[in-house]
């Protein structure tokens, strides 16, 4: 097996971003190859347009090193790099619910035309299973005579905020190959994170592409079953949180992703459980994922009962009325703003005619590309100042600590919806707070 120096990463998005750097950092030559010339110019200037914490701080320290840099020109690399990686994106494709795959298809095709050196293309964006068989055979078709190409997969599971972390320290590297020396070329890459007991997951291109959604679709599936129980101790009564924490207790089951509240959102999980549903009924199998239809159904539920508690807060009639909505990020320490479900419950309350007031740490450059009528407030005092009612809707730290001293003068009334459960009940209560929580039965005529 050759020796790896050079290392290639095709698309600059999030996840190429944080593999170049990382790839650097871990003592490689890097490029970053992206057909947007702007996008280009301003990474090399350590200038990310999403926030990711240590991020550009690592890339201008390998761009000044010279360890690192981008370029628009894949025939750049195809003559430098013995490893590439393909890290373009696979939207959902527009008026439906699979994967848009010409940025794979295309990247794949132009980088193998430009491969004039025996290497290995990694596959490592989220594709539907059966894509890397597909590309494998697309580059034997492609590649320039006399050549060795093969492909790899090696998907990705870094989460956003810990995208350096997730990406150095993994919690398992998962590589589908063909050849044993394809396998060897990866083991290199990643010696680092092998040195340190890393698991290893040597398997086909089916596994490997398989492995990834079905631990997107764990996940929602988790967040959905809590929030299904949400539903019915919203009812019934019972305290949802002290639910997920004694089966959590339950090492087969585990207390992360149990945390009750409006539901997941974000540039992943909801458009990969689509993405998957799409590909098995194509193959024929709609059957076998029904259930994340019903995942889906209990996600977007709970966006609609925290409108819902709104309403019957504000007696059915929000027209008007000064809402405070904190956090429209879709998870913290993130200023990502798609498939939001805070987001989502400020924009349906505006709809209906609220004079809704957001205040978030990170995300309200985002939100008001899509929704710009919305108010957005550099301060969270001017946000819920002569507010009639404050709705917390993504967990950063600066609302988890909030008391009520803290808005107890600024409000015109005690009114508080904490939707992702994370505030005392009892402190609230204890100052006079109408206070509702998403999974929390109120108490009669309290609304
Ligand atoms: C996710 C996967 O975690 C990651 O492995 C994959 O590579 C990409 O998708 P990310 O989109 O960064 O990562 O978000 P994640 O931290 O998984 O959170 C997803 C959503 O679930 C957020 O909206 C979060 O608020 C919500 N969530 C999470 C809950 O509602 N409850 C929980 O207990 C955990």
């Amino acid at each position: 097996t050759a020796t790896v120096e050079n290392v290639s990463v095709i698309g600059t998005g999030y996840l190429g971003a944080t593999h170049a750097a990382c790839m650097a950092e871990l003592g490689f030559n890097v490029v970053g190859v992206d057909i947007d010339p702007e996008k280009i110019a301003s990474l090399s200037a350590g200038d990310l347009p999403f926030h990711e914490p240590g991020l550009p701080e690592l890339i201008r320290k390998h761009v000044q090193s010279g360890q690192l840099r981008f370029t628009t020109d894949l025939n750049d690399v195809g003559a430098w790099a013995d490893v590439h990686f393909i890290a373009v994106g696979t939207p959902q494709v527009k008026g439906g619910t699979g994967a848009d795959m010409t940025y794979v298809d295309a990247a794949t095709t132009t980088l193998t035309q430009a491969i004039t050196k025996d290497s290995l293309i990694v596959g490592k964006s989220t594709v539907p299973v059966g894509t890397a068989a597909r590309l494998a055979d697309l580059v034997q078709d492609t590649k320039n005579p006399g050549v060795n190409v093969s492909l790899a997969w090696n998907p990705e599971f870094l989460r956003e905020g810990f995208a350096v972390e997730d990406t150095i320290t993994p919690d398992r590297l998962v590589v589908g190959t063909t050849h044993e020396d394809d396998e060897n070329v990866l083991r290199q890459v990643y010696a680092e994170a092998l040195g340190r007991d890393t698991p290893w997951i040597s398997t086909d291109y089916q596994t490997a592409e398989l492995v990834k959604v079905a631990a997107n679709a764990f996940l929602a599936t988790k967040i959905s079953f809590i929030n299904a129980f949400a539903e019915v101790t919203e009812t019934v009564g019972g305290d949802i949180t002290t639910l997920a924490d004694a089966i959590g207790h339950d090492t087969r089951i585990g207390r992360k992703f149990l945390n009750a509240g409006v539901g997941f959102g974000g540039g992943c999980l909801p458009k990969d459980i689509r993405a998957l549903q799409t590909r098995v009924a194509e193959l024929g199998l709609d059957h076998s994922m029904r259930f994340l239809d019903e995942m889906d159904q209990i996600n977007l539920r709970r966006r609609k009962k925290a409108v819902a508690l709104a309403f019957d807060l504000l007696s059915q009639d929000v027209i008007g009325k000064k809402i405070a909505v904190l956090g429209i990020t879709f998870k913290p320490l993130s200023d990502d703003v798609r498939d939001s479900p805070g987001l989502d419950v400020a924009a349906r309350l505006f709809n209906a005619g609220a004079d809704v007031q957001v205040y978030d740490p990170q995300g309200s450059h985002n939100a008001a590309k899509r929704y710009p009528r919305i108010t957005y407030t550099p301060t969270l005092d001017e946000a819920v100042t002569g507010a009639e009612l404050v709705i917390l809707t993504t967990e950063w730290d600066e609302f988890k600590t909030l008391t009520p001293e803290n808005l107890n003068n600024k409000v015109t009334t005690r009114r508080i919806i904490d939707a992702r459960n994370v505030l005392n009940p009892t402190t609230w209560e204890t100052a006079n707070w109408t206070f509702t929580q998403l999974g929390r039965k109120q108490p009669e005529g309290s609304i």
